[in-house]
């Protein structure tokens, strides 16, 4: 008879299985874990955990439309007609009208001939850029590019190149490396992520144009954000139509799971019909899908007025935090870096603030690059002037307390 190891197997993975648990376990001796932190009700910009009520800086819902009652009801009346799921992957039996509704709202609503919608932004990514740039390509990816684009670019069998974050002109070396005729994919986020500044689209564009590239730009943090209308980077810009492959999620300021490109039909057509993770995964949950759309519908009636107070908020946000003494970067958007440089004072700086009522967390490495630890705040158009004013406070007392400023 085959006995019960008493201790665990030890084999060539458990080294960074032990390294990552001790660091946890650390962390939360230390009482400085508050990652995946439980938030029990929503209550406009105030979250409710088990600590007590906190002022929310560590969400993507940038225009605030979660908890919005007409995308609820939407997402309600899908439940009754549809049910909670589907009957598997959108290529066979999943596809309901409702996923080809909220397609074509996507589409509209960037003035896109069509859109394809995936069960992330995450796999939108891998699955757009390992489909599209094959043997031979070559993909051009910004150095602070999101996660999600740089493992589309590892996945991808082609060439595999970065550029120096928004240097044009490192990305005009890399274009003039690739093949003449190799197709060539330049991809970058519109608002980059962890330190909230804008990709310069036009440069890059003339460069696109010049070498003969596609332009795909993700715009996870941009939609609803920027131009005046929260249309995205190209009404910023006033350059409508001019991004190939235009990527965005369904998480952040539209308030569902999932992620979608929007291009002209014939790439639409391919993806459809060659991305695995469309190809070979379920279809989005009619609730899902539902409230995707009603929260487009939602941005096309109220997004002037709410990008008019996200806007409003940070710069309110930004200049208080400067005024302060705290360096924030180069954000010009609701993405708010509070830099901290130092991780031990990134975590201290985030217990004195999840202390006092204000929920952020901290951003270390390999997220950010070592000595560029930081709070990421972000502001949203749910925050009130009293509310930033009341954080603005407690960010300054917690720097003080960990000897940030
Ligand atoms: C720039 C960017 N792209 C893609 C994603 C992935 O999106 P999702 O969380 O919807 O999977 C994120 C997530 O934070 C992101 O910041």
């Amino acid at each position: 008879m085959l006995e019960h190891p008493t201790t665990k197997p030890r084999d060539g993975f458990q080294w960074k299985i032990d390294e990552m648990v001790a660091r946890v376990d650390d962390a939360k001796a230390n009482e400085t874990y508050y990652y995946q932190q439980a938030v029990r009700e929503l209550d406009g910009a105030w979250v409710l955990t088990e600590e007590g009520r906190k002022l929310m800086f560590a969400t993507y819902s940038y225009l605030g439309l979660l908890g919005h009652p007409d995308i609820n009801r939407a997402a309600q009346e899908a439940i009754e007609r549809y049910g909670t799921g589907t009957h598997g992957v959108r290529l066979l039996g999943g596809t309901l009208d409702i996923h080809l509704e909220l397609e074509k709202t996507i589409a509209r609503f960037h003035g896109r001939e069509d859109a394809i919608v995936f069960s992330s932004g995450y796999v939108t990514n891998l699955a757009t850029i390992s489909t599209i740039v094959g043997k031979g390509d070559w993909v051009i990816s910004d150095k602070w590019n999101h996660a999600s684009i740089v493992d589309g670019c590892v996945l991808a069998r082609g060439h595999f190149v970065r550029f120096r974050h928004n240097d044009m002109k490192d990305l005009e070396r890399r274009l003039q490396q690739a093949p003449e005729d190799a197709g060539k994919l330049v991809v970058a986020d519109a608002v980059f992520s962890m330190d909230g500044d804008i990709f310069p689209l036009p440069e890059a564009v003339e460069l696109c144009r010049k070498y003969n590239a596609r332009l795909m730009i993700d715009e996870a943090h941009s939609l609803g954000v920027l131009g005046a209308t929260g249309h995205g980077i190209e009404e910023h810009f006033g350059m409508p139509g001019v991004i190939d492959v235009k990527m965005g999620t369904l998480s952040k300021t539209i308030p569902g799971v999932g992620g979608y490109i929007t291009a002209d039909q014939e790439l639409i057509t391919f993806l459809k019909h060659a991305a695995r993770a469309f190809i070979f995964s379920a279809a989005l949950p009619p609730p899902v899908a539902a409230a995707c759309k009603a929260g487009f519908e939602v941005i096309e009636r109220e997004g002037v007025e709410r990008n008019r107070i996200l806007s409003r908020n940070v710069e309110h946000f930004i200049q208080g935090l400067q005024a302060r003494g705290f360096d924030t970067g180069v954000s010009v958007t609701p993405i708010v870096p509070i830099m901290t440089y130092d991780e031990e004072k990134a975590f201290l700086m985030t217990k004195y603030c999840q202390d006092n009522g204000v929920f952020v967390l901290p951003v270390v490495p390999p997220a950010v690059p070592h000595g560029k630890s930081r709070l990421r705040a972000n502001v949203t158009a749910a925050h009130t002037i009293e509310d930033i004013g009341f954080a603005l406070d407690v960010f300054e007392a917690a720097g003080k307390f960990a000897g940030v400023i």
